[in-house]
Formats: structure tokens, C-alpha cells, sequence
């Protein structure tokens, strides 16, 4: 099984939605035993929330149902995980200093955009001081994303 982490500041707004149309891909290709995806946040302002109700009504107007409960990155994910997919520079930065910390070498962490091309620094923007358009912008860039993301891993993985 190769497990996917979706990191981000609360774990209420990108990072839920991100792992929720992740999952959602994955059983629609049929590959729910061969990939799994959780999500995190580096701060724990969240703490034990349910995702903020701008996403989670948002991503169903999509067709994307997401439930989770926010939780903090730990030292224990980089064991846990294959991939630990940064929202954005800032928690991209949170996740490395915490390996350089630990002493740790993970081959598997990314800024999310990545996947996209010409995307150099690009990151999923944070839309929580944002209106309804942000919500929106966000999802299609998580969808988006996430359609290359497991593209590469299906390249990667031999599906
Ligand atoms: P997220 O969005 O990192 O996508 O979950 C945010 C959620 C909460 C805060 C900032 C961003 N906050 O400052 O509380």
C-alpha cells in the first residue's frame, strides 16, 4: 500500500479537500488496495475540528463529500508515509525543517503543484480569509493536481 499525506496549515481548508479527491479518484480508478491518502496540518490551531464548512460545501457542490478531523503533522508521519505533499512553501519549509531536525531523509516530500508543469514555486493558495470564489479556485487547483499526482504514481507504481 502507498500512503499519501496532504499537508497544510489548519487541516481544515486545502488538505482535507486534497485528500478527499484523492480517495475519491482512487476508488473511481479502482485502486483503493493499492493507494491510501490522510491528511495534516503543520499548526494545531484545528485541532480535533471537523473541516471548515466553506470547503466541505464547496467540495460537494463538486461531488466530493469530505470528512476528517484535523490533527497535527508529527515526527511519526515521515515513517508513515510515502508522500507528504506541501500546500504550500511555508509548510513545505515546516515538514523539511522537522526531517532536518529528526535527522531524517524522505525522498518522498513535495510542494503539491509540483506535479503541474511549468509550475516552479507554485502553491495551493490559502483560502481562508477568502470568499467563495477561493474556495473554488482551490478545488480546481487540488483537482487538477491530483490528476497529474496519480498519474505519476501510477507511472511510478506499475498500475
Ligand atoms: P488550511 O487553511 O491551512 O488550508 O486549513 C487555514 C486554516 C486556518 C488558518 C489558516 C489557514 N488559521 O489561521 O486559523
Amino acid at each position: 500500500m502507498v500512503k499519501v499525506l496532504f499537508v497544510c496549515l489548519g487541516n481544515i481548508c486545502r488538505s482535507p479537500v486534497a485528500e478527499a479527491i484523492f480517495n475519491k479518484k482512487i476508488k473511481d480508478a479502482g485502486l483503493e488496495d493499492r493507494f491510501a491518502a490522510d491528511s495534516a496540518g503543520t499548526s494545531a490551531y484545528h485541532l480535533g475540528n471537523p473541516p471548515d464548512q466553506r470547503s466541505v460545501s464547496n467540495a460537494l457542490v463538486n461531488g466530493v463529500s469530505v470528512d476528517h478531523k484535523s490533527r497535527q503533522f508529527t515526527g511519526d508521519d515521515f515513517s508513515e508515509f510515502d508522500y507528504i505533499l506541501a500546500m504550500d512553501k511555508d509548510n513545505l519549509l515546516h515538514i523539511e525543517s522537522m526531517a532536518k531536525q529528526l535527522g531524517l531523509i524522505h525522498q518522498g516530500i513535495f510542494l503539491f503543484c509540483s506535479f503541474q508543469p511549468h509550475s516552479e514555486g507554485q502553491e495551493v493558495p490559502d483560502p481562508y480569509y477568502g470568499g467563495k470564489h477561493e474556495f473554488q479556485k482551490v478545488f480546481d487547483v487540488l483537482d487538477d493536481c491530483n490528476q497529474r499526482f496519480i498519474k505519476y504514481l501510477a507511472e511510478t507504481h506499475q498500475v
